[in-house]
């Protein structure tokens, strides 16, 4: 289908322009700035045409290093329809999912057979990583580290992660981390163990050598261990992403929802401290990415103290209002820690940018639309998020995926 976005502010982490962008068969076949435009033949050669009122912004589809889409096994609090569909809602067009479901996804042919049914739905593209040890028991190699990807490589995953859980044994998890080196993979560490910060630096020390990215950073001692390695060994390639609610929110808004219950995330939220650590960490390129530890529960798993909220629905708006509207950063350089950036880390080219050639992964925002979150209101199963009845900037408003329209809202 062909589709012009006509008149729109054009953002990706190159450029910052008005114009127009053209799209055709799930490629971008065309961008042109203002200034070509009204010269612009193609713009009347049929399909759908939408306008910007020079106002709206269009940026490359945001990709998401890190969710929870909790498929095999818990369709009670996720299934891949409900968050896919929540992807779309946020603005991600990629999105990696976790690897502990139910079973844990440790083998290639789990990971192909879940990818095959996300792109079925066609709503995100998805990517499942796949776990460091078999059944994310920490005992001993996954199948597809033990063997290494099969002859037919059904699916290479952009990322390996034990998330939700560190690998104890220091052998092992050393292990883990030389097996995907040698395959070329990056390894999402989740870094709890003995406290954040010891598990940041056991991270750093094991997979030296390695391509380590650190998960949900949330301490300013994380920050300044990340600081200082990125400092001593700049060409390490170790990376690290923090998430919407450790950028905007404090254990104070956990203790209001309930510490052990509606306020309860891993890792926690921390202090004002830590939060303003994080924030200055993403302006100065410390930390690499946001991605949004979804991580979608029931109510009654939440009542029961499980960790986590449902991030993909909310995630553009939290870090508009806050890292634009309170601290400054440019709406560039959010577009680039939402997008660019983590599809650089992940090795997916062709998308993360509005440009001449790529894959129509696009996101429309209106970033002055004030929206009240309502987190029932949300398409994922999980409804549970610290966000609901604030009042935040920014609106996703239409989303497409390999150029088919995934989402739409009126603007
Ligand atoms: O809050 C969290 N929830 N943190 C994790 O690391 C795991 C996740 C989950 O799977 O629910």
């Amino acid at each position: 289908m062909k589709i012009t976005f006509r008149n729109f502010r054009i953002i990706d982490a190159f450029s910052d322009m008005t114009g127009n962008v053209r799209v055709n068969g799930g490629r971008i076949v065309d961008v042109v700035p203002e200034s070509a435009a009204r010269a612009d033949p193609g713009i009347e050669d049929g399909g759908l045409v939408f306008d910007g009122g020079g106002r709206l912004v269009l940026t490359g589809g945001f990709v998401d290093m890190h969710a929870h889409f909790r498929e095999p096994g818990s369709s009670e609090k996720e299934t891949l329809e409900s968050a896919s569909l929540a992807a779309a809602r946020g603005g991600y067009t990629s999105v990696v999912c976790m690897a502990n479901t139910k079973p844990p996804i440790d083998n290639e042919e789990a990971a192909a057979f879940i990818k095959r049914r996300a792109d079925t739905l066609g709503l995100t593209k998805l990517y499942p990583a796949i776990s460091l040890t078999e059944g994310m028991g920490g005992k001993r190699l996954s199948p597809y580290l033990a063997t290494g990807p099969s002859r037919e490589n059904a699916y290479r995953p952009p990322l390996l992660s034990e998330d939700g859980r560190d690998v104890e044994d220091d052998g092992l998890f050393a292990a883990a981390l030389r097996r995907a080196a040698a395959n070329g993979h990056t390894v999402s560490c989740h870094c709890d163990l003995g406290g954040e910060d010891a598990a940041v630096e056991r991270a750093l020390r094991l997979g030296a050598g390695s391509r380590v990215h650190i998960a949900h950073v949330s301490t300013k001692g994380a920050v300044e261990l990340l600081r200082r390695h990125k400092k001593l060994k700049p060409r390490s390639g170790i990376t690290a992403e923090a998430s919407p609610h450790h950028i905007a929110l404090t254990h104070g808004d956990a203790e209001a929802a309930g510490a052990e219950t509606f306020g309860k995330v891993a890792p926690p939220l921390r202090s004002e401290e830590d939060r303003l650590a994080l924030v200055e960490a993403l302006k100065d390129g410390v930390i690499d990415a946001i991605a949004t530890d979804h991580a979608p529960h029931t109510e009654e798993d939440k009542l029961n103290g499980a960790p986590g909220f449902s991030g993909l629905e909310t995630a553009f708006a939290v870090c508009y209002s806050t890292l634009v509207k309170r601290h400054n950063f440019s709406p560039q350089k959010l577009f680039s820690l939402l997008s660019a950036v983590p599809a650089r880390i992940l090795g997916l080219s062709g998308c993360g940018a509005v440009s001449k050639g790529g894959s129509a992964d696009l996101v429309v925002l209106d970033t002055d639309r004030e929206t009240v979150i309502d987190g029932a209101m949300f398409a994922s199963r999980g409804k549970n998020t610290l966000f609901s009845g604030k009042k935040l900037y920014g609106a996703v408003v239409l989303t497409l995926c390999g150029g088919r329209i995934v989402y739409q809202q009126a603007f």
